[in-house]
Protein backbone atom coordinates (compact mmCIF):
# COMPACT_ATOMS: atom_id res chain seq x y z
CA UNK A 1 0.00 0.00 0.00
CA UNK A 2 1.16 3.45 -1.04
CA UNK A 3 2.38 5.43 2.28
CA UNK A 4 3.03 9.39 1.81
CA UNK A 5 6.31 10.21 3.60
CA UNK A 6 4.87 13.94 3.96
CA UNK A 7 1.47 13.22 6.09
CA UNK A 8 2.88 14.16 9.80
CA UNK A 9 0.35 12.77 11.63
CA UNK A 10 1.36 9.52 11.85
CA UNK A 11 -1.09 9.00 14.70
CA UNK A 12 -1.19 5.02 16.11
CA UNK A 13 -4.39 3.91 16.64
CA UNK A 14 -5.67 3.19 20.03
CA UNK A 15 -8.20 0.69 20.71
CA UNK A 16 -10.56 2.73 21.04
CA UNK A 17 -9.79 4.65 17.34
CA UNK A 18 -9.92 1.27 16.09
CA UNK A 19 -13.23 0.36 17.39
CA UNK A 20 -15.14 0.07 13.76
CA UNK A 21 -16.82 -3.21 14.42
CA UNK A 22 -17.79 -5.11 11.22
CA UNK A 23 -20.22 -2.55 10.85
CA UNK A 24 -17.55 0.46 9.81
CA UNK A 25 -18.53 3.18 12.59
CA UNK A 26 -17.86 6.26 10.15
CA UNK A 27 -16.96 8.71 12.74
CA UNK A 28 -18.97 10.55 15.78
CA UNK A 29 -17.83 13.78 15.54
CA UNK A 30 -17.92 16.04 18.86
CA UNK A 31 -21.21 17.25 19.35
CA UNK A 32 -21.29 21.56 18.82
CA UNK A 33 -21.36 23.23 21.89
CA UNK A 34 -23.26 26.46 21.42
CA UNK A 35 -22.09 29.91 22.50
CA UNK A 36 -24.48 32.60 24.18
CA UNK A 37 -24.53 34.46 21.43
CA UNK A 38 -23.31 37.78 22.90
CA UNK A 39 -20.03 38.31 21.36
CA UNK A 40 -19.45 41.16 18.55
CA UNK A 41 -19.39 39.93 15.04
CA UNK A 42 -16.57 41.06 13.35
CA UNK A 43 -16.07 41.37 9.61
CA UNK A 44 -12.07 41.17 8.34
CA UNK A 45 -10.47 44.37 7.36
CA UNK A 46 -10.40 45.15 3.66
CA UNK A 47 -7.26 45.08 1.47
CA UNK A 48 -6.66 46.11 -2.11
CA UNK A 49 -5.36 43.51 -4.78
CA UNK A 50 -1.53 44.68 -4.00
CA UNK A 51 -0.76 43.26 -0.28
CA UNK A 52 1.45 41.84 2.27
CA UNK A 53 0.24 38.99 3.82
CA UNK A 54 2.82 37.39 6.25
CA UNK A 55 1.40 33.68 7.97
CA UNK A 56 2.21 33.83 11.85
CA UNK A 57 1.45 32.17 15.31
CA UNK A 58 -1.57 35.20 16.72
CA UNK A 59 -3.25 35.60 19.74
CA UNK A 60 -7.07 36.05 18.93
CA UNK A 61 -9.83 37.00 20.95
CA UNK A 62 -12.10 34.38 19.89
CA UNK A 63 -14.56 35.47 22.87
CA UNK A 64 -15.82 33.13 25.36
CA UNK A 65 -12.57 31.41 25.55
CA UNK A 66 -10.25 34.39 26.25
CA UNK A 67 -7.31 34.84 24.38
CA UNK A 68 -7.02 31.84 21.73
CA UNK A 69 -3.87 30.93 20.15
CA UNK A 70 -3.72 30.56 16.09
CA UNK A 71 -2.57 31.19 13.17
CA UNK A 72 -3.70 34.22 10.96
CA UNK A 73 -2.04 36.56 7.80
CA UNK A 74 -2.19 39.41 9.91
CA UNK A 75 -1.26 40.44 13.82
CA UNK A 76 -4.75 40.95 14.25
CA UNK A 77 -6.41 37.53 14.75
CA UNK A 78 -7.31 34.94 13.44
CA UNK A 79 -7.72 34.71 9.25
CA UNK A 80 -6.65 37.09 6.89
CA UNK A 81 -7.97 40.40 5.36
CA UNK A 82 -10.36 40.34 2.71
CA UNK A 83 -8.65 40.68 -0.79
CA UNK A 84 -11.09 43.30 -3.15
CA UNK A 85 -10.42 43.88 -6.77
CA UNK A 86 -12.06 43.79 -9.70
CA UNK A 87 -12.03 41.54 -12.53
CA UNK A 88 -9.25 42.60 -15.15
CA UNK A 89 -7.08 44.00 -12.20
CA UNK A 90 -3.79 42.34 -10.87
CA UNK A 91 -2.99 41.16 -7.92
CA UNK A 92 0.55 41.61 -6.41
CA UNK A 93 0.95 39.81 -3.06
CA UNK A 94 4.17 39.31 -1.44
CA UNK A 95 3.93 36.52 1.05
CA UNK A 96 6.11 36.38 3.84
CA UNK A 97 6.36 32.98 6.01
CA UNK A 98 6.55 33.36 9.19
CA UNK A 99 5.75 30.16 10.77
CA UNK A 100 8.50 27.29 11.80
CA UNK A 101 7.01 25.11 8.92
CA UNK A 102 6.35 25.30 5.43
CA UNK A 103 3.54 26.37 3.74
CA UNK A 104 2.00 28.70 0.41
CA UNK A 105 -1.12 30.11 -0.93
CA UNK A 106 -3.24 28.68 -2.92
CA UNK A 107 -6.40 31.12 -4.58
CA UNK A 108 -9.22 28.88 -4.52
CA UNK A 109 -11.43 29.25 -7.47
CA UNK A 110 -9.33 31.91 -9.75
CA UNK A 111 -8.41 30.64 -12.95
CA UNK A 112 -4.52 32.03 -12.47
CA UNK A 113 -1.32 30.39 -13.74
CA UNK A 114 0.15 27.04 -12.57
CA UNK A 115 2.66 28.49 -10.84
CA UNK A 116 0.75 30.96 -8.57
CA UNK A 117 -2.02 28.35 -8.26
CA UNK A 118 -0.01 27.15 -5.02
CA UNK A 119 0.41 24.06 -5.56
CA UNK A 120 0.84 21.18 -2.63
CA UNK A 121 4.91 21.15 -4.13
CA UNK A 122 5.13 24.70 -4.60
CA UNK A 123 5.67 25.67 -1.23
CA UNK A 124 7.83 28.29 0.85
CA UNK A 125 10.24 27.43 3.58
CA UNK A 126 10.25 28.37 7.11
CA UNK A 127 11.52 32.22 6.56
CA UNK A 128 10.99 32.72 3.63
CA UNK A 129 8.96 34.76 0.87
CA UNK A 130 7.04 34.54 -2.51
CA UNK A 131 5.72 37.01 -4.59
CA UNK A 132 2.18 35.95 -5.68
CA UNK A 133 1.42 38.01 -8.86
CA UNK A 134 -1.56 37.72 -11.41
CA UNK A 135 -4.36 39.25 -12.89
CA UNK A 136 -7.65 38.21 -11.86
CA UNK A 137 -9.86 37.46 -14.59
CA UNK A 138 -13.07 35.96 -14.47
CA UNK A 139 -16.16 36.75 -13.01
CA UNK A 140 -17.57 38.69 -9.94
CA UNK A 141 -17.74 36.57 -7.26
CA UNK A 142 -16.43 35.55 -3.52
CA UNK A 143 -13.49 33.18 -4.06
CA UNK A 144 -11.03 32.50 -1.11
CA UNK A 145 -7.63 31.60 -0.30
CA UNK A 146 -5.71 29.40 2.07
CA UNK A 147 -2.44 26.99 2.44
CA UNK A 148 -2.14 24.30 0.27
CA UNK A 149 1.90 22.26 1.33
CA UNK A 150 1.30 19.08 1.15
CA UNK A 151 1.14 17.54 4.53
CA UNK A 152 0.66 21.05 6.43
CA UNK A 153 -2.74 22.42 5.15
CA UNK A 154 -5.42 20.52 7.08
CA UNK A 155 -3.03 21.93 10.52
CA UNK A 156 -2.76 25.42 9.11
CA UNK A 157 -6.26 25.81 7.74
CA UNK A 158 -7.51 24.29 11.19
CA UNK A 159 -5.70 27.13 12.97
CA UNK A 160 -6.78 30.19 11.07
CA UNK A 161 -5.06 30.30 8.09
CA UNK A 162 -7.76 31.49 5.27
CA UNK A 163 -9.50 34.87 3.93
CA UNK A 164 -11.99 35.51 1.53
CA UNK A 165 -10.80 37.18 -2.05
CA UNK A 166 -13.97 39.04 -3.50
CA UNK A 167 -14.20 40.19 -7.07
CA UNK A 168 -16.25 42.64 -8.50
CA UNK A 169 -17.49 43.37 -12.33
CA UNK A 170 -19.78 45.31 -13.71
CA UNK A 171 -22.25 43.67 -14.36
CA UNK A 172 -23.19 42.70 -10.94
CA UNK A 173 -22.32 46.49 -9.84
CA UNK A 174 -25.24 46.85 -12.13
CA UNK A 175 -27.62 45.16 -10.10
CA UNK A 176 -27.06 47.57 -7.15
CA UNK A 177 -27.30 44.52 -4.58
CA UNK A 178 -27.10 44.97 -0.90
CA UNK A 179 -23.81 46.53 -0.26
CA UNK A 180 -21.83 48.57 2.52
CA UNK A 181 -23.48 47.86 5.84
CA UNK A 182 -26.20 45.88 4.43
CA UNK A 183 -22.62 43.16 2.84
CA UNK A 184 -22.05 41.10 5.41
CA UNK A 185 -19.18 38.09 4.52
CA UNK A 186 -19.32 35.20 6.90
CA UNK A 187 -16.67 32.73 6.90
CA UNK A 188 -18.22 29.23 8.93
CA UNK A 189 -15.41 27.53 10.37
CA UNK A 190 -15.49 24.81 13.47
CA UNK A 191 -12.85 24.67 15.51
CA UNK A 192 -11.19 22.32 18.86
CA UNK A 193 -10.14 25.17 21.55
CA UNK A 194 -8.09 23.24 24.44
CA UNK A 195 -5.67 25.31 26.97
CA UNK A 196 -5.83 28.33 24.88
CA UNK A 197 -4.90 27.10 21.88
CA UNK A 198 -6.85 25.59 18.32
CA UNK A 199 -5.82 22.18 18.45
CA UNK A 200 -4.94 19.84 15.61
CA UNK A 201 -4.66 16.59 16.06
CA UNK A 202 -6.44 14.11 14.25
CA UNK A 203 -7.33 10.94 15.51
CA UNK A 204 -7.67 8.08 13.47
CA UNK A 205 -11.43 8.52 13.78
CA UNK A 206 -10.66 12.17 12.65
CA UNK A 207 -8.47 11.25 9.83
CA UNK A 208 -11.42 8.93 8.25
CA UNK A 209 -14.30 11.64 8.76
CA UNK A 210 -12.54 14.33 9.06
CA UNK A 211 -11.41 16.73 12.13
CA UNK A 212 -14.45 18.53 13.50
CA UNK A 213 -14.55 20.91 15.96
CA UNK A 214 -17.53 22.20 18.46
CA UNK A 215 -17.40 25.35 18.86
CA UNK A 216 -18.54 27.19 15.61
CA UNK A 217 -16.85 30.42 14.68
CA UNK A 218 -18.11 33.24 12.33
CA UNK A 219 -15.17 35.40 10.56
CA UNK A 220 -13.14 33.68 13.45
CA UNK A 221 -14.98 34.94 16.65
CA UNK A 222 -17.17 32.27 18.38
CA UNK A 223 -21.33 32.74 18.65
CA UNK A 224 -21.35 36.55 17.55
CA UNK A 225 -24.32 38.60 17.42
CA UNK A 226 -25.22 41.14 15.00
CA UNK A 227 -27.32 43.75 14.68
CA UNK A 228 -29.43 44.79 11.67
CA UNK A 229 -31.89 46.94 10.22
CA UNK A 230 -35.53 46.03 8.75
CA UNK A 231 -34.10 45.55 5.75
CA UNK A 232 -32.69 42.89 3.13
CA UNK A 233 -28.71 41.84 3.42
CA UNK A 234 -26.40 40.58 1.22
CA UNK A 235 -24.65 37.48 3.49
CA UNK A 236 -22.20 35.76 1.25
CA UNK A 237 -20.79 32.54 3.36
CA UNK A 238 -17.83 30.47 2.80
CA UNK A 239 -18.05 27.52 4.66
CA UNK A 240 -13.96 27.45 5.43
CA UNK A 241 -13.93 24.19 7.99
CA UNK A 242 -11.97 21.46 7.23
CA UNK A 243 -14.77 18.98 7.18
CA UNK A 244 -18.21 20.05 8.47
CA UNK A 245 -21.11 20.51 6.48
CA UNK A 246 -23.65 22.89 7.43
CA UNK A 247 -27.39 23.09 6.14
CA UNK A 248 -27.84 26.05 6.63
CA UNK A 249 -31.78 27.71 7.45
CA UNK A 250 -33.18 30.39 9.48
CA UNK A 251 -34.27 29.85 13.07
CA UNK A 252 -38.15 31.24 12.13
CA UNK A 253 -38.10 28.48 9.28
CA UNK A 254 -38.09 31.31 7.02
CA UNK A 255 -37.21 31.10 3.44
CA UNK A 256 -34.41 32.66 2.19
CA UNK A 257 -33.15 33.37 -1.48
CA UNK A 258 -29.67 32.01 -3.00
CA UNK A 259 -28.42 34.75 -5.59
CA UNK A 260 -24.90 33.09 -5.83
CA UNK A 261 -22.24 30.07 -5.99
CA UNK A 262 -18.67 29.29 -5.98
CA UNK A 263 -18.13 31.34 -9.65
CA UNK A 264 -20.40 34.02 -8.55
CA UNK A 265 -23.84 35.21 -9.74
CA UNK A 266 -26.69 32.24 -10.57
CA UNK A 267 -28.58 32.74 -13.64
CA UNK A 268 -32.09 33.90 -11.57
CA UNK A 269 -32.21 33.99 -7.97
CA UNK A 270 -33.99 30.45 -5.89
CA UNK A 271 -36.10 30.75 -2.90
CA UNK A 272 -35.24 27.70 -0.31
CA UNK A 273 -35.75 26.61 3.09
CA UNK A 274 -32.69 25.14 3.53
CA UNK A 275 -29.27 24.89 1.73
CA UNK A 276 -26.19 22.16 2.74
CA UNK A 277 -23.06 23.96 2.57
CA UNK A 278 -19.77 21.94 2.09
CA UNK A 279 -16.21 22.45 2.80
CA UNK A 280 -15.03 24.88 0.79
CA UNK A 281 -18.54 26.14 -0.97
CA UNK A 282 -19.40 29.54 -1.01
CA UNK A 283 -23.27 30.87 -0.69
CA UNK A 284 -24.27 33.99 -1.65
CA UNK A 285 -27.87 35.05 0.24
CA UNK A 286 -30.15 37.64 0.28
CA UNK A 287 -31.76 37.03 3.90
CA UNK A 288 -35.01 39.17 4.35
CA UNK A 289 -35.38 41.44 8.13
CA UNK A 290 -37.64 43.69 6.50
CA UNK A 291 -40.82 42.35 8.20
CA UNK A 292 -39.56 41.34 11.98
CA UNK A 293 -40.41 43.21 14.60
CA UNK A 294 -38.01 45.73 16.61
CA UNK A 295 -35.71 43.39 19.08
CA UNK A 296 -36.79 40.54 17.49
CA UNK A 297 -33.91 38.01 17.16
CA UNK A 298 -32.72 35.49 14.08
CA UNK A 299 -30.25 32.65 14.63
CA UNK A 300 -28.62 31.91 11.19
CA UNK A 301 -28.85 27.54 11.79
CA UNK A 302 -27.96 23.67 10.87
CA UNK A 303 -30.09 21.69 10.52
CA UNK A 304 -30.15 17.99 10.82
CA UNK A 305 -29.68 16.38 7.20
CA UNK A 306 -28.99 13.11 5.60
CA UNK A 307 -26.00 11.29 4.44
CA UNK A 308 -23.68 13.04 6.35
CA UNK A 309 -23.63 10.10 8.33
CA UNK A 310 -22.97 11.37 12.06
CA UNK A 311 -22.21 14.86 11.61
CA UNK A 312 -25.55 15.26 10.07
CA UNK A 313 -27.77 14.45 13.11
CA UNK A 314 -27.43 18.00 15.14
CA UNK A 315 -28.85 20.92 14.79
CA UNK A 316 -27.05 23.98 16.48
CA UNK A 317 -26.91 28.12 16.06
CA UNK A 318 -24.49 29.18 14.06
CA UNK A 319 -24.81 33.54 14.57
CA UNK A 320 -27.69 35.55 15.75
CA UNK A 321 -29.36 38.78 14.45
CA UNK A 322 -30.99 41.28 16.33
CA UNK A 323 -33.29 43.50 14.86
CA UNK A 324 -32.21 47.18 15.95
CA UNK A 325 -33.29 49.83 13.53
CA UNK A 326 -36.52 50.53 11.11
CA UNK A 327 -35.86 51.54 8.45
CA UNK A 328 -37.64 51.52 4.64
CA UNK A 329 -36.11 49.11 2.32
CA UNK A 330 -36.39 49.73 -1.45
CA UNK A 331 -34.29 47.21 -2.83
CA UNK A 332 -36.14 43.86 -4.65
CA UNK A 333 -34.00 41.10 -5.81
CA UNK A 334 -33.57 41.08 -9.38
CA UNK A 335 -35.57 38.70 -11.17
CA UNK A 336 -32.41 37.91 -13.83
CA UNK A 337 -28.99 38.19 -12.39
CA UNK A 338 -26.59 37.16 -15.02
CA UNK A 339 -26.89 34.75 -18.16
CA UNK A 340 -25.06 31.61 -17.77
CA UNK A 341 -25.00 29.60 -21.00
CA UNK A 342 -25.80 26.15 -19.95
CA UNK A 343 -23.15 23.29 -21.07
CA UNK A 344 -24.27 20.00 -22.64
CA UNK A 345 -22.75 16.50 -22.88
CA UNK A 346 -22.45 16.87 -26.03
CA UNK A 347 -19.75 19.46 -25.71
CA UNK A 348 -17.50 17.03 -23.81
CA UNK A 349 -14.75 15.02 -26.32
CA UNK A 350 -14.06 13.11 -23.07
CA UNK A 351 -15.45 11.27 -19.98
CA UNK A 352 -13.22 10.70 -16.60
CA UNK A 353 -14.80 8.42 -14.04
CA UNK A 354 -13.53 8.64 -10.57
CA UNK A 355 -13.95 6.05 -7.98
CA UNK A 356 -13.84 8.18 -4.41
CA UNK A 357 -15.77 5.36 -2.31
CA UNK A 358 -13.12 3.61 -0.92
CA UNK A 359 -11.19 4.08 2.77
CA UNK A 360 -8.16 1.79 3.30
CA UNK A 361 -7.14 1.38 6.57
CA UNK A 362 -3.02 1.29 6.12
CA UNK A 363 -2.57 -1.86 8.31
CA UNK A 364 1.28 -0.74 8.22
CA UNK A 365 1.22 2.79 8.94
CA UNK A 366 -1.36 2.37 11.50
CA UNK A 367 -3.31 5.34 9.67
CA UNK A 368 -6.27 6.21 7.31
CA UNK A 369 -5.88 6.37 3.44
CA UNK A 370 -7.90 7.80 1.01
CA UNK A 371 -7.73 7.23 -2.86
CA UNK A 372 -9.18 8.54 -5.83
CA UNK A 373 -9.27 5.35 -8.09
CA UNK A 374 -7.76 3.41 -5.69
CA UNK A 375 -5.02 5.79 -5.70
CA UNK A 376 -3.01 8.16 -3.03
CA UNK A 377 -1.73 11.33 -4.36
CA UNK A 378 1.87 10.99 -5.69
CA UNK A 379 3.46 14.08 -6.56
CA UNK A 380 5.57 12.17 -9.07
CA UNK A 381 2.56 11.12 -10.82
CA UNK A 382 0.32 13.06 -13.45
CA UNK A 383 -3.05 11.31 -13.52
CA UNK A 384 -4.82 12.51 -16.11
CA UNK A 385 -3.50 14.71 -19.39
CA UNK A 386 -5.85 16.96 -20.49
CA UNK A 387 -5.60 19.39 -23.69
CA UNK A 388 -5.69 22.96 -23.17
CA UNK A 389 -8.97 24.03 -24.53
CA UNK A 390 -10.83 20.71 -24.19
CA UNK A 391 -14.10 20.27 -22.56
CA UNK A 392 -14.82 17.00 -20.65
CA UNK A 393 -17.00 15.52 -18.36
CA UNK A 394 -15.89 14.30 -15.40
CA UNK A 395 -17.81 11.87 -12.97
CA UNK A 396 -17.58 11.32 -9.43
CA UNK A 397 -18.55 8.33 -8.01
CA UNK A 398 -19.19 7.87 -4.41
CA UNK A 399 -22.26 4.94 -5.26
CA UNK A 400 -20.58 2.62 -3.04
CA UNK A 401 -18.35 5.17 -0.25
CA UNK A 402 -19.45 5.72 3.17
CA UNK A 403 -18.35 9.65 3.76
CA UNK A 404 -19.52 13.02 1.83
CA UNK A 405 -16.19 14.26 -0.33
CA UNK A 406 -16.82 17.81 -1.97
CA UNK A 407 -14.61 17.53 -4.68
CA UNK A 408 -12.31 20.17 -5.93
CA UNK A 409 -10.50 21.82 -8.67
CA UNK A 410 -7.86 24.12 -9.12
CA UNK A 411 -7.80 26.14 -12.31
CA UNK A 412 -11.08 26.13 -13.73
CA UNK A 413 -14.80 26.68 -13.12
CA UNK A 414 -16.67 23.95 -14.22
CA UNK A 415 -21.11 23.07 -14.45
CA UNK A 416 -22.61 20.37 -12.48
CA UNK A 417 -24.76 18.23 -15.00
CA UNK A 418 -26.53 16.14 -12.84
CA UNK A 419 -26.56 13.62 -9.90
CA UNK A 420 -27.72 10.03 -9.67
CA UNK A 421 -28.06 8.76 -5.89
CA UNK A 422 -28.69 10.02 -2.96
CA UNK A 423 -30.07 13.48 -2.97
CA UNK A 424 -30.90 13.25 -6.77
CA UNK A 425 -31.58 16.42 -8.25
CA UNK A 426 -29.16 19.74 -8.21
CA UNK A 427 -29.70 22.00 -5.16
CA UNK A 428 -30.11 25.19 -5.40
CA UNK A 429 -26.62 26.18 -4.98
CA UNK A 430 -25.32 23.42 -7.54
CA UNK A 431 -26.44 25.82 -10.18
CA UNK A 432 -24.04 27.91 -12.31
CA UNK A 433 -20.68 27.97 -12.35
CA UNK A 434 -19.11 26.00 -9.30
CA UNK A 435 -15.18 24.74 -8.05
CA UNK A 436 -17.01 22.47 -5.58
CA UNK A 437 -19.27 19.34 -6.25
CA UNK A 438 -20.20 17.52 -3.05
CA UNK A 439 -20.90 13.81 -3.58
CA UNK A 440 -22.16 12.71 -0.42
CA UNK A 441 -22.84 8.78 -0.09
CA UNK A 442 -24.75 6.59 -2.59
CA UNK A 443 -23.85 9.91 -5.00
CA UNK A 444 -22.61 10.02 -8.02
CA UNK A 445 -21.92 13.80 -9.90
CA UNK A 446 -21.50 14.65 -13.39
CA UNK A 447 -19.71 17.76 -13.95
CA UNK A 448 -18.70 19.56 -16.96
CA UNK A 449 -15.60 21.39 -17.33
CA UNK A 450 -13.63 23.52 -19.97
CA UNK A 451 -10.33 23.42 -19.88
CA UNK A 452 -9.94 26.89 -20.72
CA UNK A 453 -7.52 28.51 -18.45
CA UNK A 454 -3.81 28.72 -18.33
CA UNK A 455 -1.40 25.31 -18.93
CA UNK A 456 0.45 23.40 -16.56
CA UNK A 457 0.31 21.32 -13.70
CA UNK A 458 -2.73 21.22 -10.81
CA UNK A 459 -4.20 19.42 -8.44
CA UNK A 460 -7.70 18.03 -7.71
CA UNK A 461 -8.77 16.72 -4.53
CA UNK A 462 -11.77 16.47 -2.42
CA UNK A 463 -11.53 19.46 0.26
CA UNK A 464 -12.48 17.36 3.68
CA UNK A 465 -8.87 18.43 4.34
CA UNK A 466 -8.08 14.94 6.57
CA UNK A 467 -9.30 13.25 3.32
CA UNK A 468 -6.80 15.19 1.05
CA UNK A 469 -3.95 14.93 3.94
CA UNK A 470 -4.44 11.29 3.54
CA UNK A 471 -4.27 10.80 -0.01
CA UNK A 472 -7.53 11.80 -2.10
CA UNK A 473 -6.16 13.93 -4.19
CA UNK A 474 -4.96 13.52 -7.87
CA UNK A 475 -2.95 15.65 -10.25
CA UNK A 476 -3.87 17.07 -14.28
CA UNK A 477 -1.95 18.69 -16.60
CA UNK A 478 -3.09 20.49 -19.00
CA UNK A 479 -1.27 21.48 -22.37
CU1 LIG B 1 -9.44 25.18 -1.42
CU2 LIG B 1 -6.95 22.64 -3.37
O1 LIG B 1 -8.19 23.88 -2.34
CU1 LIG C 1 -13.49 13.25 1.08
Amino acid sequence: LFVSSSIPFLSSCSNKDMNMGGNMNMGQPVPVTEGNFSALFAIPPIVGGTTTLTAQNVTANSNEFGNVKGLGYSSGGLLGPTIKVNSGQSMNVNFVNQLNEKTNIHWHGLKIPANMDGHPENFINAGGSFNYNFTVNQRAGLYWYHPHADGTTGKQVFQGLAGLVIVNDSEETALNLPSGNRELPLVIQDKRISAGSILYAPTMMDQMAGLMGQYILVNGVYAPSHNVETAKYRVRILNGSNARIYNLALSNGASFTVIGNDGGLLATPQTVNSLTVAPGERADLIIDFSSMGLNSELFLISKTFIGGNAQGKQEFKIMKFKVTTQVVDNFSIPTTLSSIAPLTESMATKTRNFEISNVDSGSMSGMMMHTINNKSYDANRIDELVPNGAVEIWTFDNTNGQEPHPMHLHGVQFQILNRTGGRGTLTALEKGWKDMALCMPGEKVKIIVPFNGYTGKFVFHCHNLEHEETGMMGQFQVS
